[in-house]
């Protein structure tokens, strides 16, 4: 009887511990010890974007690089100095990467309420929600719990960030290396909804490209020259750059993405058939946007006593 009740106990102890590991986040980790966070995250990206529709989308944009480089880890958020080299001056990210300012106003407003609890890349994984959310996208339920690293790597940001010009099997293999698949590749690309592009990141794109509309090529020429203007802006999507919403699909399907890696899921490949679907049903985007948001957000992340709760975004403790 003894040993069946230590048996008992052993079981139940292990299938916990399992279960722990499968499921290290949960969207009420921090509701005890720091209830209101949801709703000062809200606040602070709705006075954010209220002021530069933009900046919803260079938060949306900053959490994918961060959960990219070695997990969501918030290592995007830390400063180089003299002694650190850091991840935003990688290529994808210096001079591109953008709403820093706006996480450390969250920070300073959490660490005001719940001193030393909430960590930076928990912040961030919920303001990208919110400003998906404001710009009138799906919400989604943010796992929470992860810590932030005491590392960061310039040369995995160059590496594992996938870069404009790749081809569609390029793109799958670096989502695929980060246990994403090209179905959370495709509706995740439908991030470009929002936001913007700099002319040297789609030049080659509407010069040399055949499978691009020739009107939307002609009418981004006109502020991307062949030369100069590398920093001229374009409207990801040319229908609705500050609305979330299906519409990138609906340019892929006539020829007018704005980057090559956009147009690759649309170009008589495997996911054409995606591409399709969402151009016409912004439900079905919605749902997979939500559910592989949420699965972005669960890349490695530091949990238990691993990393820590840095104090200032931009310097590890
Ligand atoms: C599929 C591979 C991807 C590539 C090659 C890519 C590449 C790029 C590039 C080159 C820009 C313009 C940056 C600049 O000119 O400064 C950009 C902007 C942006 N990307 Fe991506 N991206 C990808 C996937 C994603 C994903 C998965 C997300 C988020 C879920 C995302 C969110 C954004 C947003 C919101 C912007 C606009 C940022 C702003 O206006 O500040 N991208 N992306
Ligand atoms: C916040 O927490 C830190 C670390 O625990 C502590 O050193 C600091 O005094 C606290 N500040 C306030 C205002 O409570
Ligand atoms: C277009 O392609 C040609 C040939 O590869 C190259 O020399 C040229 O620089 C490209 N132009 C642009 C604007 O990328």
């Amino acid at each position: 009887m003894a040993s069946f009740k230590t048996f008992l106990v052993t079981l139940v102890i292990v299938s916990s511990l399992a279960s722990f590991s499968n499921s290290q986040l949960s969207p009420n980790f921090y509701g005890r010890t720091c209830p209101n966070l949801p709703l000062i995250v809200r606040n602070a990206v709705r006075q954010a974007v209220s002021r530069e529709l933009r900046i919803g989308a260079s938060i949306l944009r900053l959490f994918f690089h961060d959960c990219f480089v070695n997990g969501c880890d918030a290592s995007i958020l830390l400063d180089d100095t003299a002694t650190f080299t850091g991840e935003q001056n990688a290529f994808p990210n210096r001079n591109s990467a953008r709403g820093f300012d706006v996480i450390d106003t969250i920070k300073t407003r959490v660490e005001a309420a719940c001193n030393a609890t909430v960590s930076c890349a928990d912040i961030l994984a919920l303001a990208a929600r919110e400003g998906v959310v404001f710009l009138g996208g799906p919400s989604w339920t943010v796992p929470l719990g992860r810590r932030d690293g005491r590392t960061a790597s310039q040369s995995d940001a160059n590496s594992q960030i996938p870069s404009p010009f790749s081809s569609l099997a390029t793109l799958t293999s670096m989502f695929g290396a980060k246990g994403l698949n090209a179905r959370d590749m495709t509706a995740l690309s439908g991030a470009h909804t929002i936001g913007q592009a700099q002319c040297f990141t789609f030049r080659s794109r509407i010069y040399n490209d055949t499978n691009i509309d020739l009107k939307f090529a002609t009418t981004r020429k006109a502020t991307c020259p062949v030369t100069g203007g590398n920093s001229n802006l374009a409207p990801l999507d040319i229908q609705t750059p500050n609305r979330f919403g299906n519409n990138y699909y609906q340019n892929l399907v006539a020829k007018r993405g704005l980057l090559h890696s956009d147009q690759e899921l649309f170009n008589n490949g495997p996911q054409d058939a995606l591409v399709r679907t969402y151009s016409n049903n912004n439900v079905a985007f919605y749902n997979d946007f939500a559910a592989a948001m949420v699965k972005m957000g669960n890349i490695s992340p530091l949990t238990g006593i691993n990393g820590e709760i840095r104090r200032n975004c931009r310097v590890i403790n």
